[in-house]
């Protein structure tokens, strides 16, 4: 595999054309909006730089990896001779499901088609296509240039071929594939996300404070970052969204989102994002800040 096309150039998408490109494939960078792609590529390029300054790669390892990514705003432009398609667009079901309709009208019958979806099932995506056997579940976690994992997520029909040609790539480019099967949440999230809504729920019952709960988590288990700011970072409407599918996905209460995380995304409190969440964001300082109505 040579010719590499990634479909949407937001957060996940700049970060997994710049490995592709890094490791010398030709990348195909496409999304509908070219202010999204102009975003992306200056995105790689800072982020190139600091490789540079940090002496990890050469300038001209940054001036080759740039070469190697064309920017599309047309899909079928785009994907034209891909032999891997990585879709990163936006987490909704009703688009994924178009994308991959038209993917598989533009594409080759030889092409793969991946998806980095954080949630969405990997079987019914490849179901509207007409090769299930080559559609598979490539999860990057972000920032992707510097995060190792990739949770390579294998749908009901997914070949042992396809499976295989994926796992070896991702060791190619520096990665460390995760073979998992197609169920709700895979296992990042399925682990993860029950994990902050626990945190969301001990705060809500008044078991301990924001500060308390992530101090538990950071110092007794290691973990860089607490749950709730690491809820924070992720987005509340992301985190609730993912609770809902396996909530709906496993019909188990256990996973039934906290009632505080469904007031505080309604209300438009979604962590960083919005500027404030568990934590209050925005204030050019790295010191967390406590948002005003965590406060004692
Ligand atoms: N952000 C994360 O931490 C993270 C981590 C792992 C996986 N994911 C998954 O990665 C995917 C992308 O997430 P993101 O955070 O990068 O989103 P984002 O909102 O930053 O970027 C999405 C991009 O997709 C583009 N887009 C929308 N429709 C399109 C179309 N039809 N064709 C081409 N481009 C289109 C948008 O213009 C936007 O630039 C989602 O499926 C998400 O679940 C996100």
């Amino acid at each position: 595999m040579k010719n590499i096309a990634v479909i949407g150039s937001g957060t996940m998408g700049n970060g997994i054309a710049h490995v592709f490109a890094q490791s010398n494939y030709k990348v195909s960078l496409i999304d509908i909006s070219q202010d999204a792609l102009d975003r992306a590529l200056s995105t790689i390029a800072k982020n190139l730089d600091r490789m540079v300054s940090k002496e990890k790669i050469t300038s001209a390892d940054k001036e080759n990896t740039l070469t190697n990514i064309t920017a599309f705003t047309s899909m079928s432009e785009g994907v034209n001779g891909a032999d891997l398609v990585v879709e990163a667009a936006t987490e909704n079901v009703e688009l994924k499901m178009k994308i991959f309709k038209d993917l598989d009208e533009a594409c080759d019958s030889n092409t793969i088609l991946a998806t980095n979806t954080s949630s969405i099932s990997i079987t019914q995506i490849a179901a509207v296509t007409n090769r299930p056997d080559k559609v598979i579940g490539m999860h990057f976690m972000n920032p992707v240039p510097i995060m190792k994992l990739i949770e390579v997520i294998r749908g009901y029909n997914t070949s042992d071929e396809v499976t295989n040609q994926i796992m070896e790539m991702s060791k190619g480019l520096g990665k460390i594939p995760v073979e998992v099967n197609d169920y709700p949440g895979f296992i990042a999230n399925r682990i993860l996300m029950p994990m902050i809504n626990e945190a969301i729920y001990s705060l809500y019952e008044g078991v301990a404070g924001v500060e308390e709960i992530d101090k538990v988590m950071k110092l007794g288990m290691a973990h860089p970052m607490g749950p709730l700011q690491l809820a924070d970072f992720i987005g509340l409407d992301v985190c609730l969204s993912i609770l809902r599918v396996l909530h709906d996905g496993f019909g188990n209460p256990k996973y039934a989102p906290c009632p505080l995380l469904v007031n505080m995304v309604t209300a438009g409190h979604k962590g960083i994002k919005s500027g404030s969440g568990f934590y209050s964001w925005g204030h050019g300082t790295k010191d967390l800040i406590l948002a005003d109505q965590f406060k004692k």
